[in-house]
């Protein structure tokens, strides 16, 4: 429809390509303004008139073809007022097309994304939550828009604290505890570790001698971290299952721990190194920034250090389009000076491929919370906490319901995710119970619900089958037709969420659309004996289902039919 009326205007406007004119055209914000607007202003320059006035001389000179019913001025702009049925019916067959949403605007193109990356022997975090269900989702977007997208897990594996780890296993650890509580008792005797390193430094430079050992592959040292790295992706797994999350790189900081040698040549030999004191960096003040810190003053390497080296494998292995990496915003520096280091080694693509998605922090109760120390939260805890508080309203509220514990999970870690993705990534997100669960709030369970809703309205329409071809005046009223239009946004939407890498703006969309189609079934009763009324009301409702459950699935959330 929106071509239909490009093409007329072009017939009128030569000096505006197609393409411009329809990033012109607007949809009214009111039904009284038409379904299309063109404004005029653009036009002034080229015309030498006032825009109100080009805007009427267009519209006098279009001849009205039979798809518009009429041509309104208002102002500077030209309003569109289409033939209702057929508006409506090019819109939903738009809607119903299989791959509605979807486009081919990222074939060719690999996006990396960098998500999740928990920390061995540290307990999976809310933070970790964060990034792990931004990072799933814009998967989600990306290969919606026809991307290749790499998912990788960029583990806290490498680094001077697995010295610290072993020191701490020998002296104080035992083979049961470990067996038995995993991770939280790596944490455990890592903080036992800091303690007694205040009373004893000898302790601190044992640490380091054994992370030495294992960057020069000491078999004992290594089978010790080794068997820290599996105990800990064996916890990270079981929240990504859960979750729902796949990878399909579990590549951590070890996996660069050979590949660092050729990082520090480049930068070597593009002259970029200076010595500090021992250590080797890259001087950035031209650039209002820190150095960045490449190899500290006994040899070993950093975080920027192995981050430089897996840019320089992506690029080589994916040759990506563009490298995602969401952290936290505490991170921001960090990614600037590795990024701009890039930069200095001649990759002019740095500047526009290599970005950071910061996000806020995540608080209980208005709390921060952190890893080390007294509150320790597990995301895991979290999670489990919210399929059981969902798990006993359906005890109470639907005892009968079929597949409780599955629905449970969906509905309980689909809570989390939502809240998680409500609000723009940089925002703070904290956690209330009585909010993320609350069906009738901007949650993720009253989308839920009104996905079941119109699950059970096509359960009790037994003999309904899916036809485009209705009779449109019978959907005509405000509130079908602001259903319909709500639906059509969908492409759009997710095109907001992934130039901006927002995936709240799909979590907004799904409570509008919910929002809208409830408003719509409180306006009409669907199950009425005139068929035509009720398949051309079945139509909507069955739309409604197909976009909920396709924008919950960008954001990682399933669906119930029932719940
Ligand atoms: N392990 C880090 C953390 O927990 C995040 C790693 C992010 N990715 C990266 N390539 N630096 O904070």
């Amino acid at each position: 429809m929106k071509n239909n009326i490009v093409d007329l205007l072009s017939e009128k406007i030569s000096f505006i390509s197609k393409e411009d004119l329809a990033q012109l055209i607007e949809i009214p914000p009111k039904p009284e303004m038409g379904d299309f607007a063109f404004p005029c202003f653009r036009l002034a320059k080229e015309l030498h008139k006032a825009p109100p006035m080009i805007a009427k001389e267009i519209a006098d000179s279009i001849t009205v073809p039979d798809y518009i019913d009429h041509i309104e001025v208002l102002g500077a702009y030209i309003n569109f007022f289409m033939k209702k049925d057929s508006f409506l019916k090019s819109m939903v067959d738009k809607i119903s097309e299989d791959d509605f949403g979807s486009s081919t605007e990222g074939n060719g193109k690999t996006i990396c994304i960098d998500y999740s990356s928990p920390n061995v022997a540290k307990n999976f975090h809310v933070g970790h939550l964060r990034t792990t269900v931004i990072g799933n989702s814009l998967y989600k977007i990306y290969e919606k828009l026809g991307y290749k997208v790499e998912r990788i897990n960029h583990l806290g594996d490498w680094g001077t604290q697995f010295g610290k780890l072993i020191v701490a296993y020998k002296n104080w650890g035992s083979e049961e505890a470990v067996k038995e509580k995993g991770i939280e008792e790596l944490m455990r005797i890592y903080v036992l570790f800091h303690e007694e390193a205040d009373k004893d430094p000898s302790l601190e430079d044992e640490a380091r001698a054994w992370f030495n050992k294992m960057e020069n592959g000491d078999e004992e040292a290594l089978s010790i971290w080794k068997w820290f790295l599996d105990i800990s992706l064996e916890e990270f797994k079981r929240v990504y299952a859960l979750l729902g999350v796949e990878f399909d790189h579990y590549t951590g900081e070890s996996f660069y721990r050979d590949k660092t040698d050729a990082v520090v040549k480049d930068l070597k030999d593009a002259g970029l190194l200076t010595d500090s004191e021992g250590a080797k960096i890259v001087d950035l003040s031209e650039y209002d920034m820190a150095p960045c810190l490449i190899l500290k003053n006994d040899g070993s390497t950093i975080y920027a250090t192995r981050d430089l080296a897996a840019i320089k494998y992506r690029k080589e292995t994916y040759n990506f389009y563009k490298a995602l990496y969401v952290t936290g915003q505490e991170q921001k520096l960090h990614f600037k000076q590795v990024f701009k280091v890039v930069e200095l080694l001649g990759h002019e693509w740095a500047k526009d491929s290599l970005i950071h998605i910061p996000y806020g922090l995540v608080s209980l109760g208005g709390e921060k919370l952190s890893t080390r120390g007294g509150n320790v939260i597990y995301a895991e805890d979290i999670l489990k906490e919210a399929i059981a508080k969902i798990r006993e309203t359906i005890d109470v509220k639907n005892p009968n319901l079929a597949n409780k514990d599955d629905v449970a999970r969906i509905i309980g870690v689909g809570a989390v995710i939502f809240n998680d993705l409500y609000n723009q990534r940089i925002k703070d997100v904290s956690f209330n119970w009585s909010h993320i669960l609350n069906p009738e709030g901007e949650t993720g369970p009253y989308v839920q619900y009104t996905y079941a809703r119109c699950s059970s309205i096509l359960r009790n329409a037994a003999d309904y089958s899916f036809t485009t071809d209705v009779n449109y005046d019978l959907i005509s009223d405000q509130s079908s037709v602001d259903l319909i239009k709500e639906l059509s946004r969908f492409p759009k939407v997710i095109s907001s969420a992934a130039e901006s890498y927002e995936p709240h703006f799909i979590a907004r969309y799904a409570i509008s659309v919910a929002q809208t189609f409830n408003k719509f079934y409180h306006d009409n009763k669907v199950l009425v004996d005139d068929v035509e009324t009720r398949n051309a009301r079945l139509l909507l409702v069955s739309l409604t289902r197909k976009v909920i459950r396709d924008s919950m699935s960008l954001l990682g959330i399933g669906c119930v039919e029932e719940m």
